[in-house]
């Protein structure tokens, strides 16, 4: 049986744009793997996804003034189209608030319960009572209690480091409503990892091809013995815990999140009209997952137990990562990027002002494989006009120009009894050139990779130099013509292996040498038909001239502040003139009805003063009898609008917090159709 890969990239949190620091870490190295393989003829899919719950996820729609649903609708959305223009060619891009997801991790936690991996314990936790919520670490501020930092997180002191419980923090506040919390008792599920300590750590010892930083790190953690861990919280936005007494609790977002990768892959298979196609891969395939080296613990540890705790698949037992390449930081001008300050360059910026192959060539010549780098202006610019112009783009350039003008537009044609000791050498090297680059990308070595395609494109000069076939084509055609189609020849093979690091630039020099389609394996044969008509050559690559490299130094020091909000995108301010112009009134409910056309909206008569009838999306969330008597608030001068075959003839006001909807209510005394102000 062929080899069988999944291949997966952390999910990012739909909280905020990508920036350069996610690519090079999950995404760059995972895609240009992806494409190695497919190229390479192995039976290899990719999937990816938002990670859409957690309080990253609520806390920024709190700042930015939006429900938890419209900032991932829009972040989903957003890192799609962005993931999409940098050519990240993911087979599937998924969402964990999908129905396909919510039932995974269910099962996945109710498996765990049943084998007995799982224990209910009871906990201390602050707890706001004006908000009556329960608050997650990150819902409390305060003062860092060890270096006096104002405003820090209760699970971690940005400044200093320090681990926190949020009430430690010197006078801990709820971040919603500023009240100082109280501490109250609750009790959550916590996944007992000593169950799996003995043969997570036989498992890790063997995995001796993976990179030394992550086994050390993860059997440094094993040897201090496995606790317990908490896999649920209560919070609203999340996965609900599918037990009756957990009903106001919802599923820890990193226990959740990394089973995303399963129902992405199950989403998949569902679209390729084959939904048991993804069992193929995580019962029997190689599971590779690239990550960020923050992410180590929950993908090297914790991800391990938990398909080991699942116990067997319909016979057969989940395949552990076959390995977990996490890379390290990308800094920005030698400092830690940092979203919050701004300090980052945004994929889509960075994508209106210059090609995405510029910036996955930049990326992988600097890819934080084994240590932190830095994305240096300066140096991006360094690379894309010594390297991927005047090495790679000028012998590909020279090689067709050169045979467009001096054979008749054509693809010369070759005598192999010419072919001489240089020759031989050049052919030799192409022959060769695949396997080496091809072992680089199977260690994940992308970095080397780019250095060894480097080293070719620079003997690729150097022969053409020799040949000199501008003197050639005077007084030897028959071995100018050789040495010209060697060189076409060359720049094929540069063009296949730089494939998938480069595939938009590659694919159009391909295309211009009249090839469509091809494998890894073609970039050591001789593909080119002599004498095929060749199409005008273009110029693929350009330079990054010095004005624009100030330019962005200059928009990197003084960013636009805000800019990367939703709110600032979509809400615009209201004069107050304007706000008055709106009616808006109290009312009674008189009479509740299903709407005859819909199944989620009711047709509902209001009193405000005179009868008006509503169409409204809330039958979902309150039964008709709760309904009728509730003194409600409505807009009253909108325009009326007819749906599904209803003329609505005002708004009712309600409050969504991306899972409840609460109907306003008016006080029980005011009067109906009073104004409100
Ligand atoms: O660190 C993060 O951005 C997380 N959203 C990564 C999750 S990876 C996996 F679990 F899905
Ligand atoms: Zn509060």
């Amino acid at each position: 049986m062929s080899e069988r890969i999944l291949v997966t990239s952390a999910l990012p949190y739909a909280n905020g744009p990508l920036h350069i620091g996610h690519i090079a870490g999950a995404y760059l190295p995972a895609d240009t793997f992806v494409r190695y393989k497919r190229l390479d003829g192995t039976d290899v899919i990719y999937v990816g996804g938002t990670d859409e719950y957690g309080t990253a996820i609520e806390i920024k729609a709190i700042k930015d003034g939006i429900t938890p649903r419209e900032l991932v609708d829009f972040y989903y959305e957003d890192m799609k189209k962005d993931f999409k223009n940098l050519g990240i060619s993911f087979d599937n891009f998924s969402r964990t608030s999908l129905k396909v997801h919510h039932e995974t991790s269910q099962d996945f936690f109710l498996k765990l319960v049943e084998n007995g991996h799982i224990v209910k314990k009871t906990v201390t936790q602050a707890y706001c009572p004006k908000c009556s919520m329960f608050l997650a670490d990150r819902y409390v501020e305060g003062t860092c209690p060890e270096c006096k930092a104002l405003d820090q997180k209760g699970n971690q002191c940005e400044e200093c480091g320090k681990i926190l419980e949020p009430m430690e923090l010197i006078d801990p506040r709820c971040i919603t409503c500023s009240t100082h919390p109280e501490v109250k008792e609750t009790f959550q599920w916590f996944i007992r990892l000593k169950d799996f300590q003995d043969e997570l750590e036989d498992w890790m010892k063997s995995n001796t091809h993976w990179r030394p930083n992550v086994v050390n790190f993860c059997l440094n953690w094993i040897k201090q013995g496995l606790q317990e861990r908490a896999i649920t919280r209560d919070l609203k936005w999340g996965i609900p815990v599918p037990l009756e007494e957990g009903k106001d609790k919802v599923l820890y977002v990193w226990f959740e999140a990394v089973i995303g990768y399963v129902s992405s892959s199950k989403e998949w298979a569902q679209k390729q009209g084959k939904p048991d196609a993804w069992k193929d891969y995580w019962l029997d395939g190689k599971i590779i997952h690239f990550i960020g080296k923050d992410n180590i613990p929950f993908h090297a540890m914790m991800w391990p137990a938990f398909l080991l705790g699942y116990g067997n698949y319909e016979g057969k037992n989940w395949k552990l990562p076959y390995d977990v390449p996490a890379n390290e930081y990308l800094n920005i001008g030698g400092r830690k990027t940092s979203t919050s300050r701004n300090w980052a360059i945004w994929l889509d910026d960075f994508l209106k002002d210059f090609p995405p192959d510029y910036l996955r060539y930049y990326l992988t010549s600097i890819a934080p494989e084994s240590k932190d780098t830095d994305f240096f202006w300066e140096e991006f610019q360094k690379r894309i006009n010594d390297e991927l112009n005047d090495i790679i783009g000028n012998f590909i350039h020279r090689s067709m120009t050169f045979s467009f003008n001096n054979f008749e537009g054509k693809i010369p044609q070759m005598d192999s009894a010419l072919v001489d000791a240089d020759d031989r050498e050049a052919i030799n090297a192409m022959h060769e050139i695949g396997e080496k680059v091809g072992t680089l990308i199977n260690n994940f070595k992308m970095k080397d990779a780019l250095k060894e395609i480097i080293s070719f494109a620079k003997m690729c000069n150097r022969y053409f130099d020799k040949k000199e076939p501008w003197k050639l084509v005077k007084n030897d055609k028959a071995k100018a013509e050789n040495a010209i189609y060697i060189s076409l020849e060359l720049s094929k093979t540069l063009s296949i292996i730089l494939n998938p690091f480069l595939p938009f630039s590659t694919e159009k020099i391909l295309n211009q040498l009249g090839i469509t389609s091809f494998s890894w394996g073609d970039s050591g044969e001789f593909l080119l038909v002599q004498r095929k008509k060749l199409s005008k050559p273009e110029p693929v690559f350009f330079k990054v001239s010095d004005e624009e490299i100030k330019h962005q130094i200059q928009k990197l020091d003084s960013p636009e502040p805000m800019k990367k909000t939703i709110v600032n995108k979509e809400v615009k301010l209201v004069s107050f003139e304007d706000f008055q112009k709106l009616d808006i009134r109290t009312g009674k409910i008189i009479s509740v009805e299903d709407h005859p056309k819909a199944d989620k909206l009711y047709v509902i008569k209001i009193d405000v003063g005179e009868e008006r009838t509503i169409v409204a999306g809330i039958k979902g969330h309150y039964d008709k009898t709760e309904l009728i008597g509730k003194n409600i608030v409505a807009i009253c001068n909108l325009e009326p609008a007819k749906i599904r075959g209803i003329e609505s003839q005002a708004m009712i006001l309600a409050a969504d917090d991306g899972k409840l909807v609460s109907l306003l209510e008016a006080d029980r005394d005011t009067k109906i159709g009073s104004k409100v102000r």
